[in-house]
């Protein structure tokens, strides 16, 4: 299928990478609202076209439209791309609203056309292989779980990290999708949530001193509820200077418990344990260990292809933010809310075609 490139900053690096050799999907064009970077990408990655997003959206050789813009413009792009009779598939979180992302998937089903949205690290080796294992009861009847994502913020390493401190940024916008679509592929969806949220500093500073404003809770202590009865206590946070807690997944079963390395990659290690048996560590199920951001544009590619429901979908990612969207809102009322979305368990992946 024939893929359009809109947003070629930072991220946008790996996905031209791995998009132009994968077989699902051949890049015909890219954009940006800086022109001149589209043309650097276009020369970079051999890609044929570069130029405006108005020129990428009526070329009628583009297919699906890849979004890699910053989150506040993923529904505005989107939606123009939906306009233009394109599938879309972007980066997360799928908006900074779920009332927006609803319009964008209602949109998109009234014209016939797809929406997808990373993370698709849930389709890697790590988590394919922690799915598999509790499908098999490796660690019986999962009963609760925490996940612990701790850093000292963005702005040490982004050359441009105002939008993590904006609404539709912090730690819980912009880490929590790999961690919440990762315990949903696991766990099925959430039901309710509790929080409490901070912001431990007004003001932060970049390396060369530029000052950042906080608009947004930047240490998130959240309790998930899933619909089939687990609970996982999850702690998001730009404001740890340092800490030796992994950016992994523990869950804790019946007979024992699964530990599944950072979401945010697609590797593993994956390890079960239990009361009386040394931790092993298990082989990885499927290849997908490396980098491979672009994974869940070319499984959408093979699900349109075959007329079946493609796993990194619009629904899943709704459902993920409207996750975060309660946790926020709970946090600020001090209440246990109801996550009014829900959405099916993903099926498991094993690898393309
Ligand atoms: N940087 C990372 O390591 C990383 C990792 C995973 C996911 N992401 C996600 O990828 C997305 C992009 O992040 P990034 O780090 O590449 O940001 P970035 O700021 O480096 O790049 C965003 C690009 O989008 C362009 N852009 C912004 N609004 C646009 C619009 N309306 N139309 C066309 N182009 C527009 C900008 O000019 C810029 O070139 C975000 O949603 C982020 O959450 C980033």
């Amino acid at each position: 299928m024939r893929i359009g490139v809109i947003g070629c900053g930072k991220i946008s690096s790996i996905y031209f990478k791995n998009l132009t050799q994968l077989t699902q999907t051949d890049v015909v064009r890219c954009a940006d609202l800086d022109v001149e970077r589209a043309k650097e990408a276009a020369a970079r990655f051999g890609v044929p076209a570069a130029g405006t997003v108005d020129e990428l959206l009526a070329d009628p050789s583009v297919d699906l439209v890849v979004n890699l813009t910053i989150p506040a413009a993923h529904v505005e792009v989107g939606l123009a791309a939906v306009r233009a009779g394109k599938h879309v598939y972007g980066e997360k979180p799928l908006a900074i609203t779920t009332a927006s992302a609803g319009q964008l998937l209602t949109e998109a089903t009234d014209a016939g056309v797809r929406v997808g949205s990373a993370p698709d690290t849930f389709l890697g080796a790590g988590l394919q292989t922690a799915r598999a294992l509790l499908d098999e009861g490796a660690i019986g009847t999962p009963l609760s779980g925490a996940v612990f994502m701790l850093s000292p913020g963005h702005e040490h390493w982004h050359p441009a990290p105002d939008f993590y401190y904006q609404p539709g940024g912090g730690p819980l916008f912009d880490m929590g999708p790999y961690y919440l679509t990762g315990l949903v592929s696991l766990l099925g969806p959430v039901a309710a949530v509790s929080a409490v949220a901070t912001s431990g500093y007004a003001t932060r500073r970049t390396p060369q001193g530029r000052e950042i404003r906080v608009e947004v809770p930047t240490h998130v202590n959240a309790v998930l509820e899933f619909e089939g009865g687990a609970t996982v206590t999850a702690v998001f946070s730009f404001d740890v200077p340092a800490s030796t807690i992994p950016h992994g997944i523990e869950l804790y079963g019946s007979d024992g418990t699964l530990v599944v390395d950072d979401p945010n990659n697609f590797g593993g290690p994956v390890l079960v344990g239990g009361r009386d048996v040394e931790w092993r560590e298990e082989s990885l199920r499927t290849p997908w260990s490396a980098d491979s951001r672009g994974l869940g544009v070319a499984e959408m590619v093979e699900a349109i292809e075959a007329g079946r429901d493609h796993r990194a979908s619009g629904a899943l990612a709704l459902h993920v933010l409207d996750i975060m969207e309660s946790i926020h809102t709970a946090a600020e009322r001090g209440a246990r809310l109801p996550v009014a979305s829900t959405c099916p368990r993903p099926a498991p992946f094993t690898g393309l075609a």
